[in-house]
């Protein structure tokens, strides 16, 4: 399985700090890491960890373009969000976008986790008081700041183990 890379769309940091620990738990010498704004369509490789900020529950354009772009690779998906982190809410967005993913690719699967929002969007939900309920408006500024820790630690580690298990279905120990 030779070639890897990792490429990624963040727009304030989360997701390129967890494309920079799967980068680093990749164990081999041929891999590359590329914002996506940097990807000019000629980067070949066997092995992709394609990575997004969820932005309306899905990726970007380029994102999207790029993962219809790819034939007969093995892909594995990881992005950030910040409005929660259930699996279920997890499996949507992961179905939301492999749709864009030709089927004659192998996927491998997807790893997200919390990113923290910027102060706007805090902004925006205090203004949006008096028009939501109180209880669903306090949910909302609840979820805005446990995002704001993330990714932590244990959210780096998970990514490190996601690509672990690549391997594993790669067949590389
Ligand atoms: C315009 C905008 C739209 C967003 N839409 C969603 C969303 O639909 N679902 C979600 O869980 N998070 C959403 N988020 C939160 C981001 O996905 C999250 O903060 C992410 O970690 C940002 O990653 P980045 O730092 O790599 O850009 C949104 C953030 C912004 C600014």
């Amino acid at each position: 399985m030779g070639r890897f890379a990792v490429i990624y769309a963040s727009e304030t940091g989360n997701t390129e700090m967890v494309a920079r620990e799967i980068y680093e738990a990749i164990r081999s010498d041929s891999k590359e890491l590329l914002d996506v704004r940097n990807f000019d369509g000629r980067l070949e490789s066997d092995v992709y960890f394609i990575g997004y900020w969820v932005n309306h529950s899905t990726c970007s354009l380029e994102i999207m373009d790029l993962l219809g772009s790819l034939h007969g690779k093995h892909v594995a998906l990881f992005g950030t969000c910040g409005i929660d982190d259930s699996e279920h809410y997890y499996q949507r967005l992961e179905r939301n976008v492999i749709a864009f993913l030709p089927e004659d690719n192998n996927y491998l699967g997807a790893f997200y986790c919390r990113g923290k929002m910027p102060p706007q969007i805090r902004e925006r939900y205090e203004e949006a008081r008096g028009t939501y309920e109180d209880d669903i408006l306090n949910r909302m500024l609840q979820t805005y700041d446990e995002a704001l820790s993330h990714p932590d630690r244990q959210d780096l580690l998970q990514a490190h183990l996601f690509v672990d298990e690549v391997f594993k279905s790669l067949g590389i120990r």
